[in-house]
């Protein structure tokens, strides 16, 4: 039996879909489009049958890696011309939308575009109220040669004739630039535009209307059953806490299993502490690390080791429930990045990793699971926590990763290279927290390389592990650049996990940015 449908608080009463031709961008199209207030979900290009939805305002059409003309590549599904909702293709999505309706398009010449570059803008439109000169971000390599039958061109680019048109009174637009990335500094201005004054969105999306229709939601859901809730101490699994709780009161019954694997159990505790406060509810603490640790002896493989958590978690969640009565839910804290980047039933996106609480979970499994924060991002689920009336000390903290420190030390998992995580960990975060440089990076950890490195200390060859040092500014998590802590900080950190720690004689620093690396390392 597979787990059945999680169910989805459908809170929005307007939303946009975005159909996903596998652009890098896609998510960024999705975060531009939340930022703007309006709800919107990326479905695979073949998910029509969400697009009857009366509360759809419209649909974009991301890029994609392919070309109109390679034989494999993606059609325009014709549900999305059918919906009478106003259209907007961007790049790709452009090209699929000019050909459908009968325009030109063809292999860029000398037209490619990578990079920046600077569009002129021929009629407003969407544009009004902007620069007529405007920085924008292209990157492909067919154009639009001519606009469909009825088409305007809104804007051209030094080399590209077409890089924006519409066709009047129909609601249907084509970008060939990339207004959802950073390099283009106005391309929210623009999609709100497309937003508030082609589709009609009214842009109430906000997280005040989400937790009211949450809670209702929830209740209808839940019925008269309880739910047994997976807490970590950490921002998602509080924040449905406390949105659960509110919902079903006594019936949720908070758990915290400690899988041997937290960076440090007094700091889990506080937390717990604050949440109990703040909701009323009580945690049962069950400690569970041995048979963690016991199924992950010898496990090296990144993916293995997050199946055998996700799958263990279930089962001491089963066995946690029949103690409580009869339970049938399961509430866990997944996010929308969660599900995009464990691409589940998506095919176009491909998978980064499977987070451990959405592709991780076991086929086989008897609790319903209840994933109320689903659909948002981090940022989102922040306001959530907000609005719930938690502390701030508990919204606020750094994120951490479901299956812990196994993803954070790279190959086998033993009580001592456990044991040199921790140490550098709790050095890495007292300095931050000292320094102030916490609140100024999103997420900040040490990771425990599976290499040995020769060193000399005081006057011996010592021949031992190394701990990089990653820290990340993002907003959540999607993208990230890494952190630029100051020099003489970093020297600090060495030279104190290299002194306290024994084990390790030597610390690097991460300076990748997601893409192309990932926040963790596993
Ligand atoms: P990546 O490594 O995918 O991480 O760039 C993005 C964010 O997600 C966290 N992360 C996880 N969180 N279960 C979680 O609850 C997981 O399996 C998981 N894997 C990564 C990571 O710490 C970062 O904040």
């Amino acid at each position: 039996m597979t787990p059945p449908a999680p169910p989805r608080p459908r809170t929005a009463t307007e939303w946009i879909a975005i159909l996903d031709f596998g652009s890098q961008y896609t998510q960024l199209i999705a975060r531009r489009i939340r930022e703007a207030r309006v709800f919107c979900e990326i479905l695979p290009p073949d998910a029509v049958d969400r697009l009857g939805d009366e509360r759809l305002r419209g649909i974009v059409l991301s890029g994609g890696p392919a070309s109109i003309y390679d034989r494999a590549a993606p059609e325009l599904p014709p549900d999305v011309l059918a919906r009478q909702v106003p259209v907007l293709g961007i790049c790709y999505g452009m090209h699929l939308l000019a050909r459908e309706l009968g325009g030109r398009v063809r292999p860029a010449e000398r037209e490619r575009e990578y990079g920046p570059a600077v569009l002129e803008v021929e009629t407003r439109g969407v544009f009004d109220g902007l620069d007529a000169r405007l920085d924008v971000w292209m990157s492909h390599g067919d154009v639009v040669d001519r606009p469909p039958p009825g088409g305007r061109v809104l804007a051209r680019s030094p080399t590209v004739a077409c890089a924006a048109f519409e066709i009047p009174g129909r609601g249907i637009y084509g970008f060939q630039f990339h207004p959802e990335v950073v390099h283009t500094p106005r391309g929210g201005e623009i999609l709100e535009r497309f937003l508030g004054n082609v589709c009609g969105c009214a842009r109430n999306w906000e997280m005040g209307t989400f937790v009211a229709d949450s809670l209702a939601a929830i209740r209808e859901h839940a019925g008269d059953r309880d739910a047994l809730c997976a807490v970590s101490g950490g921002v998602d699994s509080s924040v449905a806490a406390a949105l659960v709780g509110r919902a079903i009161g006594e019936r949720l019954h908070p758990i915290f299993v400690d899988h041997g694997l937290h960076r440090d159990l007094d700091d889990v505790r506080r937390m717990l502490d604050l949440l109990e406060e703040s909701t009323g509810a009580r945690v049962n603490w069950v400690d569970a690390s041995d048979r963690f640790l016991h199924l992950l002896r010898g496990v090296t493989d990144p993916e293995r080791k997050r199946r055998i958590i996700g799958e263990t978690f279930i089962r001491v969640f089963e066995t946690e429930a029949k103690k409580v009565g009869v339970v049938d839910l399961l509430v866990q804290g997944t996010l929308y990045p969660d599900v995009i980047e464990s691409s589940v039933g998506h095919h176009a996106a491909a998978r980064i990793k499977t987070h451990h609480n959405v592709g991780g979970l076991p086929e086989r499994m008897h609790l319903e699971l209840l994933e109320p924060l689903r659909d948002l991002f981090k940022d989102e689920v922040r306001q959530v926590g907000e609005e719930l009336g938690l502390p701030r000390d508990l919204v606020y903290r750094h994120p951490f990763p479901g299956p812990g420190l196994a993803v954070r030390v790279l190959g086998e998992i033993t009580d001592d290279r456990l044991r040199k995580l921790r140490g550098a960990d709790r050095i890495f975060r007292d300095l931050l927290r000292e320094t102030g440089l916490y609140d100024e990076t999103w997420q900040a950890f040490p990771v425990l390389l599976p290499v040995r490195s020769v060193g000399v200390m005081g006057d011996g060859r010592t021949y031992e592990e190394a701990i990089v040092l990653r820290a990340v500014t993002s907003r959540d998590g999607m993208t990230a650049d890494w952190a630029r802590l100051p020099h003489d900080f970093l020297a600090e950190c060495s030279r104190r996990i290299i002194n306290e720690v024994g084990g390790i004689n030597r610390v690097a620093y991460d300076i990748t940015s997601k893409p192309p690396g990932t926040i963790e390392w596993e």
